[in-house]
C-alpha cells in the first residue's frame, strides 16, 4: 500500500555491444527481473551514429566522445525500458560505478567489466532522462503496458 503511493518511474537500460558479444544479455536482464522491476520494452538493435550522438549529446565536448560513439555503434545493443518505484536510482546501484574497477562486486559492472570504455551497460541518470531516452530509442507500439500477476507483492 505504501509503495503504491510512491512515484513509479521509467528508466532506459541498454546492454552495450560488448555485453551482447560476450553473451551476458540474459544475466543483465535477469538482475532487473529478480530485483522486482517490470520490463516494458525490449529489442536487439543496431543503432546509427546519429542516434548514438543524440543519446550522449551532453558529452559531445568530452575528449572520449568519438570513441564512445564508435563503441556504441560497433554492434547491436539490447534496448530496454524498465518501470518501478525508484527504478532510476536503483538501476544505477545495480549497474555500479562508471569505472568498472571502482564498481563494487555484486554490481553488473563490478562483476562483468574492467574498462570505463567497455563498461557493458547504460542506465538513465534521472527520471527525466529515463523518459527522454525511452522516447529516443523506442517507437510508439514497441512498448507494452501490462500487469504482472504478482503485483500485490512486487511492482
Ligand atoms: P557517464 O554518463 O559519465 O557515465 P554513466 O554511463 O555511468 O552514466 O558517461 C557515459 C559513458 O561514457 C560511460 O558509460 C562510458 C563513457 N566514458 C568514457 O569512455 N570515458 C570516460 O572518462 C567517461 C567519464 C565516460
Amino acid at each position: 500500500l505504501i509503495a503504491s503511493l510512491e512515484q513509479v518511474d521509467q528508466t532506459y537500460i541498454m546492454v552495450k555491444p560488448d555485453g551482447v558479444q560476450r553473451g551476458v544479455v540474459g544475466d543483465i536482464i535477469s538482475r532487473f527481473e529478480k530485483k522486482g522491476f517490470k520490463l516494458t520494452g525490449l529489442k536487439l538493435y543496431q543503432c546509427s551514429k546519429d542516434l548514438a550522438e543524440e543519446h550522449y549529446k551532453d558529452l559531445k565536448l568530452k575528449s572520449f566522445f568519438p570513441k564512445l560513439i564508435d563503441y556504441i555503434t560497433s554492434g547491436p545493443v539490447v534496448c530496454m525500458a524498465w518501470e518501478g518505484v525508484g527504478v532510476v536510482a536503483s538501476a544505477r546501484k545495480l549497474i555500479g560505478a562508471t569505472d568498472p574497477l571502482q564498481a563494487e562486486p555484486g554490481t553488473i559492472r563490478g562483476d562483468l567489466a574492467v574498462q570505463t570504455g567497455r563498461n557493458i551497460v547504460h542506465g538513465s541518470d534521472s527520471p527525466e532522462n529515463g523518459k527522454r531516452e525511452i522516447a529516443l530509442w523506442f517507437k510508439e507500439g514497441e512498448l507494452c503496458e501490462w500487469t504482472p500477476v504478482l503485483t500485490p507483492w512486487l511492482r
